[in-house]
């Protein structure tokens, strides 16, 4: 399977290496996952019998930009899809949660050039979910987002196939390691969000610019993206009530400690209806995980309640649920 890579930071090389380190055991056990296109800002290297991963990284981490590679070209990301022989684009340019570009009209040009497409891409589905999905079947290929939410988590393809036949009623969970890191440090060592946010940042569990993370909008575009693809929802993030982190006070978690509760950044989807807020959490519930891990509970008919725990960032974690979408596809082709 010839795979085209767009997008070459924490996760394109991620998925690189892990290609790199797995070559033989994913060819023995699933044939040839063969890389002929990597893009990032500056360029691109092209070749059809292989890009060398372990150069391209090499000069991508020692230099920060693909052109500086040998037989690096400036080309245009969207010449590179339409005219490299590629089977699937891997989609993993930042996500932007205002526009869903540039990957949305990647997204949309591969379909129409008949490759399928695997995303780590939060952006383009929480925005145009309906759109993409529709123009994917269009377009006869396939459409894999598993990375989109709780990284290495397995959560979409478990509810759609593991759950299969289920109805599923209620999903609720935390689907963001910053805001769970943050209140967790808050709980165990009484100090004020600020504090944890700076500890948090200085670490590299948190970007500079906080927002998305502890004001609830990550959270909503991760359950945008539960909503519509699991419980055949049409929302977007504009339908989802969101309330951030940032007024929870250490007095505030040591009442709800005495109580037996914890609190947590909740989104939840219930009765079609999408929630982001800090709820109370039992501190014996399931749900009660602790640092930068994500959890969600699915409350089924047939099933009841199922619960999934993982790191939900990551270069390797990121990696592994794109790597599933990928052998997904792969055994579908042969
Ligand atoms: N990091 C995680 O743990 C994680 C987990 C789950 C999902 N995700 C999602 O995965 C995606 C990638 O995340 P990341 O952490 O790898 O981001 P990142 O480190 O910022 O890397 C983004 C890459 O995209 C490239 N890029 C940006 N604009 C581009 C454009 N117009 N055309 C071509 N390439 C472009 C950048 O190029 P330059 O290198 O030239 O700047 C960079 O190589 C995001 O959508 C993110 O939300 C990330």
């Amino acid at each position: 399977m010839k795979i085209t890579i767009i997008g070459f930071g924490v996760v394109g090389r991620g998925l690189a290496k892990v290609l790199y380190k797995k070559k033989d055991e994913l060819e023995k056990n699933y044939g040839e996952f063969r890389v002929v296109a990597i893009c990032d800002r500056s360029g691109a290297i092209i070749d059809e019998d292989g890009v060398d991963l372990k150069e391209a990284i090499e000069v991508k981490e020692k230099t920060g930009k693909l052109i500086n590679h040998k037989k690096a070209k400036k080309v245009d990301v969207l010449d590179v899809i339409r005219n490299v022989k590629s089977d699937v684009v891997v989609e993993v340019t930042p996500s932007n949660l205002e526009t869903g570009e540039p990957a949305k009209t990647y997204i949309l040009e591969s379909f129409k050039n008949k490759k399928h497409v695997v995303t780590a891409n939060k952006g383009p589905l929480a925005l145009y979910y309906k759109e993409l999905v529709e123009e994917a079947k269009k377009n006869n290929v396939y459409f894999r987002y598993e990375a989109t939410v709780g990284g290495a988590m397995p959560i979409i393809n478990l509810a759609k196939e593991n759950l299969a036949g289920n109805k599923i009623l209620a999903i609720r969970g935390i689907l963001n390691g910053t805001t769970n890191y943050i209140l967790t440090k808050m709980e165990k060592e009484k100090v004020d969000f600020e504090t944890a946010l700076k500890e948090a940042q200085e670490l590299g569990y948190a970007e500079a610019n906080p927002s998305q993370d502890v004001d609830g909008l990550d959270t909503a575009a991760k359950i945008v993206i539960l909503a519509n693809s699991i419980m055949n929802l049409n929302k977007t993030i504009k339908d989802v009530k969101i309330k951030g982190i940032r007024k929870i006070t250490p007095e505030a978690l040591f009442l709800a400690n005495k109580r037996g509760y914890t609190i947590k950044l909740i989104g939840e989807i219930k009765e079609g209806y999408l929630i982001v807020e800090p709820m109370l959490v039992p501190i014996e519930s399931p749900l009660n995980v602790k640092g930068t891990l994500n959890v969600a509970m699915f409350e089924t008919d047939l099933a009841k309640e199922v619960v999934v725990v993982g790191r939900g960032a990551g270069a390797e974690e990121t990696a592994s649920a794109i790597l599933s979408d990928l052998i997904w596809i792969k055994k579908r082709l042969s």
